[in-house]
Formats: structure tokens, C-alpha cells, sequence
């Protein structure tokens, strides 16, 4: 093949493993490499961050010196108020799911890394882009009848699959 003809076709193959990455549910890394540390600045890592409805955190930290609890509310966040805590989480590696829109809010339960920073806030869009405010009308409506909601789910791991083959295959034809 010669080189241009194979350049398009890198160009197309990526164009659509990124097309298809964009409508997938993702797994965010919170704190992106950094992980979920004393160092890390959430709000940048956040606010850099598409979450929707679907997609999953992925807590990564150092066992027994860190843990992630989920707060309440805004006001709890904001005073570091741990004893209101929803949920908590312990083990070096938790996977919390963005089940519905809205917002979550997590932060260290180890003393004194909430007000050192250790928080984050967590705004999750419905899966098609539109505003947690909108929720009643983001719901996809069945495509047929008789449809389930683990339809999506499926199709969610086959778009998964077919942008991992494109990208491969991208790459394969790209060194070829
Ligand atoms: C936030 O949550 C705490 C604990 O559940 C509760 O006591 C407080 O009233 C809540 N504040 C607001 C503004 O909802």
C-alpha cells in the first residue's frame, strides 16, 4: 500500500476509535497518573473531566493512608464535614459507578486530608450530553419493542470492542 493511501486510512481508523471512545462509557482515574493523593489539584483534574451517566471513578490510592468517603451535600464538602459520610471506602482501589446525573461529592476520611485538598466534586451529565437538570427527558427511549436497558449496556461493549479493533487495526496497518 503506499504511504498516502495508508495515512487516510490511519486518519479514518483513529477518527473513528475516537468517535466511538466519545460515546462510551469511560473509566475515569480520579486524579488522572497522580491517583487519588494529597498532591493531586481535583479541581483541575475534575473540571478537564466529561463524567456521564454510566461511566466509572476509579479511586486509586495507598492502603491505610488514604480512603474515599462520599459526603452528603455541598455544605458537607465544602466544611469537610466526614462524619456525614453516605458511603466509605477502603483497600487502595475502589470503583465507584456514575449510576444517575448529578452531583457526588468525595473526600479522604484520614484526618486532615479534606481540608488539605483532598476532595472532589463530581457533576455527572445524562449519557447524551444533556444537563443533570434535564434527567426525565434524557432517558433513551427503546428502539424496539421489547428493548431493556441492558440493550444499551450491550451495544456499550460492542462500540468498547469495535474502537479497540479499529485502533489496532490502525496501528497494524500504520507499521505495515
Ligand atoms: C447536608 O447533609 C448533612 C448530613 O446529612 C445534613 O445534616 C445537612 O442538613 C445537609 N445540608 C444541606 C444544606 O442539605
Amino acid at each position: 500500500m503506499e504511504v498516502s493511501s495508508r495515512f487516510v486510512l490511519l486518519v479514518v481508523l483513529i477518527l473513528i476509535a475516537v468517535l466511538a471512545k466519545q460515546s462510551l462509557a469511560a473509566k475515569h482515574a480520579v486524579g488522572g497518573s497522580q491517583g487519588w493523593d494529597e498532591s493531586t489539584d481535583f479541581n483541575s483534574w475534575a473540571s478537564a473531566q466529561t463524567f456521564k451517566v454510566g461511566d466509572e471513578l476509579e479511586f486509586k490510592y495507598t492502603a491505610g493512608l488514604h480512603s474515599v468517603v462520599e459526603l452528603a451535600n455541598e455544605s458537607a464538602f465544602k466544611s469537610c464535614d466526614i462524619g456525614t459520610s453516605l458511603n466509605s471506602f477502603n483497600g487502595g482501589s475502589n470503583t465507584i459507578k456514575l449510576s444517575k446525573p448529578g452531583t457526588r461529592f468525595f473526600a479522604c476520611g484520614t484526618s486532615g486530608h479534606c481540608q488539605q485538598g483532598m476532595k472532589v466534586k463530581i457533576t455527572t451529565a445524562a449519557a447524551d450530553g444533556s444537563s443533570p437538570s434535564s434527567s426525565s427527558s434524557a432517558t433513551t427511549p427503546p428502539s424496539s419493542p421489547g428493548a431493556t436497558p441492558s440493550t444499551s449496556a450491550a451495544s456499550s461493549h460492542q462500540l468498547r470492542f469495535i474502537s479497540f479493533f479499529a485502533l489496532v487495526a490502525s496501528l497494524v496497518v500504520y507499521f505495515i
